[in-house]
């Protein structure tokens, strides 16, 4: 079969994008596809139709390719996609909309609300510690953190947008779970030096990971249900991989679900192809149960 794999894109989370697709790309070949790298730009719908894939691949993150907006054209050829479909895309890439759905769902969150930007900047919009972050972007992009002790509010830059989350800031542990299908795959507890960032995300290094995380049963089986149930709330397909937070000092009570990732990324670093190799699954495994998977 032949499998176009979606890379790179517009999205501040570009080069990431560019790190994951062509690990996809290279495992397919390798798995005996044929395969097709596209750098997703504006001319997207038009390389598809002349390079009638079979399936594709959607290695994008961030905005336009996890938002719902590619899953949007790719119904419209009728190409099967891997991943969420166009609702469970748009939904879990709204930090704020997803929130609302966790929380009808019964999931713990964090308590949180929407900000604009003037309102953040002009005093402490909520009791520090607190995050203020774009309700859309991923990667830690414009993740700002308002410590207990701060001296005044977030400056968040002009390039932020206009209207923004703020969120308790939960101390602790970052926990992460992947989901694949109808089943959770495990815990990752991930030890950064300090702020979890982009940095931390993407450098060789920068943060350790500890699979299947050395946390008590309890907080290992909510995760697992947590996620089983935040991606189905959304609706998603496939792959998906929620982000937690654990304070330790209050146990069962202290885990809250950041968020779902519905495009989780497929780096050397990355989480879900991590969690999967724990249980023997190996990446080229995986890109080809995605590409299985693939409907519209
Ligand atoms: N947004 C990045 C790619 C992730 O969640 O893995
Ligand atoms: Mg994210």
């Amino acid at each position: 079969a032949r499998i176009a794999v979606l890379m790179g894109g517009r999205s501040a989370e570009r080069e990431v994008s560019l790190v994951s697709g062509r690990a996809c790309a290279a495992a397919l070949r390798e798995e005996g596809y044929e395969v097709i790298e596209v750098d997703a730009g504006r001319d997207l719908a038009s390389v598809l139709i002349s390079d009638k894939p079979d399936a594709v691949l959607n290695a994008l993150h961030g905005r336009w390719g996890e938002d719902g907006c590619v899953q949007g054209l790719l119904e419209w050829l009728g190409i099967p996609y891997t991943h969420s479909g166009v609702l469970a895309s748009a939904l879990a890439m709204d930090k704020a909309r997803a929130k609302d759905v966790f929380a009808a769902a019964g999931l713990p969150v964090a308590a949180g609300r929407l900000c604009c930007k003037a309102e953040v900047r002009g005093s402490h919009p909520i009791d520090p510690p607190y995050v203020v972050k774009p309700v859309n972007e991923g990667s830690s992009v414009g993740v700002y953190l308002v410590r207990e002790n701060a001296n005044g509010p977030a400056q968040v830059s002009d390039e932020m947008p206009e209207v923004l989350m703020v969120e308790q800031y939960i101390p602790g542990r970052e926990l992460t779970t992947t989901v694949m299908g109808d089943r959770a795959l495990g815990v990752t507890d991930i030890i950064a030096d300090g702020w979890y960032d982009y940095h931390a995300k993407y450098s060789a290094g920068g943060s350790r990971h500890v699979v299947p995380a050395d946390i008590p049963d309890e907080i290992t089986a909510a995760c697992l249900d947590y996620a089983l149930r935040a991606h189905r709330a959304l609706g998603c397909r496939g792959v998906s991989r929620t982000d937690f937070r654990w304070d330790e000092s209050r146990g069962l009570a202290g885990l809250y679900l950041l968020e779902t990732n519905t495009q989780p990324g497929m780096t050397p670093t990355s989480l879900a192809p991590e969690q999967a190799a724990v249980l023997g699954m190996s990446f080229g495994a995986l890109v080809r149960w995605m590409v299985e998977d693939a409907s519209c």
